[in-house]
């Protein structure tokens, strides 16, 4: 790297604070548990310097100080936010170049909620038209907060503005773009002005001992073997959701509060393109006063031809278990819907080959006695003539309705004798 003579002496101001602020607390040691996807790699210990990078408090912009300490300690370093210390990033920050380097996050971290001065800023990306304040990437990359550090979007502005103008520019709090071996846990987030975490073009990515308040949780993307685990979300619109090429993906003991669940879909937005989710297993959760528990909705968007990102791509999905699910005043408890009405969408010719299995709890009043639905387009394959949803299995699903009445189900055109379910149609 070359620096200006400037960036010189701030790089030995940033050494001399670290001589004063000490040294972080090490990373934790965070492994997938119980389960783990097929192949899954921790990142690589041992490769460690000593080198401290600390940033020095800063509410105008914390930015370049940021980004001078990533260069600096990448390749063996930490950079470090001291507990007590906070930081206003007012500049979008590129961080995919990062190897070998902690971030040990123990301050408050804000983004400027000056609205402004985003969009000509941010990473952007076709997908959903997200947005990024900040992206990481690289390979063995631990973020940590041991339950201290703070991550906040101060999304209410957003919100406000929002009601007058809904194409506002609302960034998505934490991304990564190519972040392979790695590990990101212990940290709170509060009020993405967006979605909370966008986690596309990685793998080998754990995400573990999170506490995220206030709307959406994770959204996998172009992603595989990612855990996460561990974790509280209140209040989220999908608690997880796996959007294309999601796979080898374990979910396992978070707590979701308030959300529309753990979903896959929806599939075959864009036309042209391949969408795949497959292999996921959510392991052991609890959800209280969500909408759904486990929704999967392969279905395109809209009809197909009605313009590019609104239907006609292809895909499928497959290997997708829901086991073990604890449900609290919850609308429904299983959702899946199979491109009900758009049986000519080539994505809904597939096989969904999904287990629930082992979900019990109590739901809500709002449809009681109906604790959920599986309605799939039709019950045989235009091009194959063979049961489309033949692999779809529910067993082991005890929840209550607070009427006291059996919980029962909507199931079209799925193949009965594997759904242990009352199934009223
Ligand atoms: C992922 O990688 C592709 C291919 O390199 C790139 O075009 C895209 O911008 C990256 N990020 C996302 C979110 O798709
Ligand atoms: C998560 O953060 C919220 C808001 O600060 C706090 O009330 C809650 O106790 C935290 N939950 C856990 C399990 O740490
Ligand atoms: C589940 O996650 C919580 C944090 O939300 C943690 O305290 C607990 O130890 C985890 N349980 C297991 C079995 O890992
Ligand atoms: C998903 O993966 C398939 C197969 O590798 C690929 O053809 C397709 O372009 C990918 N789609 C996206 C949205 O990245
Ligand atoms: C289904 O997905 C799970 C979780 O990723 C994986 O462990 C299992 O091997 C997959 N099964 C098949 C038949 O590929
Ligand atoms: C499931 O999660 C609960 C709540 O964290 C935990 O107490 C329990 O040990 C977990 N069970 C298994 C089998 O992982
Ligand atoms: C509820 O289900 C149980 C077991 O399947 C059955 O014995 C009972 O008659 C049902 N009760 C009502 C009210 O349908």
């Amino acid at each position: 790297m070359h620096f200006p003579t400037a960036a010189l002496a701030l790089l030995a101001g940033l050494q001399q604070v670290a001589a004063h602020a000490g040294s972080p607390p090490a990373a934790p040691y965070v492994v997938p548990g119980p389960k783990t996807p097929h192949g899954f790699q921790l990142p690589q210990p041992g490769h460690r310097a000593k080198k401290i990078c600390t940033v020095p408090a800063n509410m105008k912009d914390a930015g370049p100080s940021i980004l001078r300490a990533a260069h600096e300690c990448n390749n063996g370093g930490t950079v470090y936010f001291p507990s007590g210390s906070s930081y206003t990033i007012a500049s979008a920050l590129d961080l995919t170049f990062l190897k070998n380097i902690d971030f040990a996050i123990l301050g408050t971290i804000y983004f400027s909620d000056d609205i402004g001065i985003w969009p000509s800023q941010t990473f952007n990306y076709p997908y959903q038209t997200a947005s990024l304040f900040w992206r990481f990437g690289g390979s063995n990359v631990r973020i940590y907060g041991l339950g201290k550090g703070v991550i906040d979007g101060l999304g209410q502005t957003y919100w406000t503005a929002m009601v007058t103008d809904s194409s506002v520019e609302r960034p998505i709090l934490f991304g990564t773009d190519g972040l392979h071996d790695s590990s990101i846990s212990g940290i709170n987030m509060r009020n993405p002005p967006g979605w909370f975490n966008f986690i596309s073009n990685s793998t080998n990515v754990i995400i573990t001992d999170m506490n995220l308040t206030n709307t959406d949780g994770w959204d996998t993307y172009r992603s595989s073997n990612i855990v996460i685990q561990n974790s509280v979300i209140v209040n989220t619109d999908d608690c997880v959701s796996f959007k294309p090429n999601s796979t080898s993906i374990v979910v396992q003991n978070l707590s979701c509060t308030g959300s529309h669940g753990i979903s896959v879909g929806s599939l075959g937005q864009y036309e042209g393109e391949v969408d795949i989710v497959e292999d996921i297993y959510v392991y052991n959760n609890s959800m209280t006063s969500c909408s759904d528990g486990g929704r999967i909705k392969i279905w395109p968007g809209a009809a197909a031809g009605s313009g590019s990102s609104s239907g006609g791509g292809s895909g499928y999905v497959r290997n997708i278990t829901y086991e073990k699910m604890t449900v609290h005043n919850n609308d429904q408890v299983v959702a899946l819907t199979q491109c009900y009405g758009v049986s000519d969408q080539s994505v809904c010719n597939e096989y969904p080959d999904i287990l629930f299995d082992d979900m019990s709890g109590v739901m809500s009043t709002k449809y009681d006695p109906v604790a959920g639905y599986l309605i799939c387009s039709s019950p045989t394959s235009v091009l194959t003539l063979s049961q489309v949803c033949s692999n779809v299995v529910a067993k082991n699903i005890a929840v209550t309705e607070p009427s006291g009445k059996n919980a029962t189900f909507t199931c079209t055109n799925m193949d009965d004798t594997l759904l242990e379910l009352n199934c009223v149609s």
